[in-house]
């Protein structure tokens, strides 16, 4: 079969399009044909090797993983004997990230409990999208966030990866939300359900004088203080992502500032594939459309890491796997 095979670290051009032996699926596994990947930033660090510490996950001197790719949309090709929740034909989705990657690929091999059926009214591009971005956005809302119907809710990076999710999701759980992005995505983020808008080059979210019960940050931005400023007694701040220092501030000032007032600031670890069934529902009501905005064939996938590493996409990067 073709995969994406990564040797060492360095940029996407260490990137190869290979012929690899095919994977063959254990006893609890599910051999999945690929039909769409998406990318993801830890693919970004496992292919460059950046932030160094986590080589101490990824591989100190070189990947030990050898095929990247975390979210994929496909069909079930076969199944291992103890298999029980799948068949051949099912076309499902999931989250590689705890079971080896391999995404970036024309096959690969998945423990079952890694998958859910694919929402029957989108494209496999559109499912491969789904698995992290959407349950950062749900867990982050929801569950760190505990988002309340009628609740004012900012979401920063709205028009990403990530917040696209955040904004139909908000939007789903009732919130009055305002969605910070750029000038070229403000439509996008209105279409999606966004009641108010805020253009970051034009306008400071946090020296407006408005106050949030929530505020969710796909990539941090800006200092932790700029967002305990913005919030409202009583107010949730959800940091998803960021610079070390963003994530230093959110991880490790965040419980002592919340400690000393009513405002909660933290950081959010996804649990990966937990409400696949829960987004599949969201998706197949019309509640959630899940946004992509390009697709690259497998052998371009260098080429899409180096897109999406620029911190611009509107929606979710997807490779494409014929
Ligand atoms: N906590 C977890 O468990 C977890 C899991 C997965 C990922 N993550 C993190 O999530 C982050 C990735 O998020 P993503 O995939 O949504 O990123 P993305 O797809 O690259 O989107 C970033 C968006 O932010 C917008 N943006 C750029 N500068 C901005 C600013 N100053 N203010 C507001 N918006 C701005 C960009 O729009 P413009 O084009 O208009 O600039 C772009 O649409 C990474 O930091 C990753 O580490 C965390």
């Amino acid at each position: 079969m073709k995969a994406i095979v990564i040797t060492k670290y360095g940029p996407p051009d260490v990137l190869r399009l290979e012929e690899v032996e095919k994977s063959v699926p254990g006893n609890i596994d599910v051999l999945v044909k690929v039909h769409a990947a998406s990318m993801t930033y830890s693919n970004l660090f496992l292919v460059s090797g950046k932030p160094f510490p986590l080589r101490l996950i990824f591989g100190l001197l070189k990947p030990k993983l050898r095929i990247p790719g975390t979210d994929i949309a496909g069909r079930v090709e076969a199944v291992g004997g103890k298999v029980k929740k799948f068949r051949p034909g099912d076309e499902v989705f999931g989250d590689l990230s705890d079971c080896g990657r391999g995404g970036f690929a024309e096959y690969v091999s998945v423990p079952e409990d890694a998958l859910a059926l694919k929402p029957v009214n989108c494209s496999f591009a559109q499912a491969a999208a789904v698995p992290e971005a959407a349950l950062v956005a749900l867990q982050g809302l929801r569950d760190k966030g505990r988002i309340q119907k009628g609740q004012k809710v900012l979401i920063v990076g709205a028009s990403g990866g990530i917040g696209t999710f955040a904004v139909q999701i908000a939007k789903y759980f009732g919130a009055e939300l305002t969605a910070v992005c750029g000038a070229a995505n403000l439509d996008l983020v209105r279409q999606l359900g966004a009641d108010h808008v805020i253009d970051y080059a034009k306008e400071d979210f946090s020296q407006n004088g408005r106050r949030y019960d929530l505020i969710l940050a796909t990539r941090g931005y800006r200092s932790i203080f700029d967002y305990k400023r913005a919030l409202n007694p009583g107010g949730i701040y959800v940091m998803v992502g960021g610079s070390w220092a963003q994530i230093f501030q959110a991880q490790l000032v965040g419980p002592w500032l919340s400690l000393a007032g009513s405002r909660k600031l933290g950081a959010l670890t996804v649990k990966p594939n937990r409400d696949l069934a829960f987004m599949k529902e969201l998706i197949e009501a019309g509640k959630v459309n899940p946004v992509v905005d390009r697709c690259y064939p497998l052998a371009e996938t260098a080429e899409a890491f180096r897109y999406y590493g620029e911190g611009h996409a509107r929606g979710k990067v997807v490779i494409t796997v014929e």
